[in-house]
């Protein structure tokens, strides 16, 4: 008989995890990214990949993303109260990357990664043109976090309402969105991991009736 300290490596996160790397993200993952860009008060493009990020409603849709520390995006979307999700897929994986780097404020993204942009019909942020699948947003809510002590944590939760949606034809199958097709990336744990995703990892399951 295992015991269950012999089965489980149990830590409270306050007090450390007792590992060689924090297993907090590589468990809650593979993770979407959100690819988020935006266009501070004075004009200047921003372009970054937020992987705390998810939908949360489905009508009207709400999508979100957490900015740990006060981030040029975050900053932006409280000048402006307005961004554009870009769909991050395999093609387009190291550009993303790139997109991520510390650069001051005024330094364009876009031009960094080397990526056109596409105007947007609703809102003033461009879309990255070579994603297949983009979604013009207006913030919401912009959410400061606290732990259990009621103490603030330096994270901001930025939710905004989906208010145009452009998908790339190709990814529509008799009309039902493929997503294995559009070869979205998705993020793991540690310093670099990522998955890619294909039709082999689908499996079908209804909810019980
Ligand atoms: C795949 C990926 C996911 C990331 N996820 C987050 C995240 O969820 N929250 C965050 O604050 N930073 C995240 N980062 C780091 C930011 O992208 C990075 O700090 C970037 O410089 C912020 O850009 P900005 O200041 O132009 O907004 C991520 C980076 C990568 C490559």
């Amino acid at each position: 008989m295992t015991t269950e300290s012999e089965r489980f490596h149990s830590y409270l996160p306050r007090e450390g995890h007792g590992l060689p790397h924090d297993p907090f993200n590589a468990i809650v993952g593979p993770r979407p990214i959100g690819w988020i860009s935006t266009r501070s008060g004075a004009g200047v493009l921003n372009l970054a990949p937020y992987s705390f990020f998810n939908a949360f409603n489905y009508t009207p849709p709400i999508i979100g993303f957490a900015s740990i520390g006060r981030k040029d995006t975050l900053v932006n979307i409280e000048e402006t109260g307005e961004f554009v999700w870009n769909l991050a897929t395999r093609p387009l994986a190291e550009a993303m990357n790139q997109s991520c780097a510390m650069v001051p404020p005024e330094v364009n993204e876009f031009d960094l990664a080397g990526l056109a942009t596409l105007a947007s019909h609703k809102v003033q942020p461009p879309r990255v043109a070579d994603s297949p699948v983009t979604m013009e947003c207006r913030c919401t809510q912009i959410i400061q976090l606290q732990g259990v002590d009621g103490e603030a944590v330096a994270t901001w939760l930025v939710l905004g309402e989906v208010l145009a949606v452009h998908i790339d034809r190709s990814l529509l199958k008799d009309g039902v969105y493929d997503t294995a097709a559009a070869q979205p990336i998705l993020r793991g744990g540690g310093p670099a991991d990522y998955f890619a995703i294909d039709e082999a990892q689908r499996f079908r399951m209804f909810r019980p009736r």
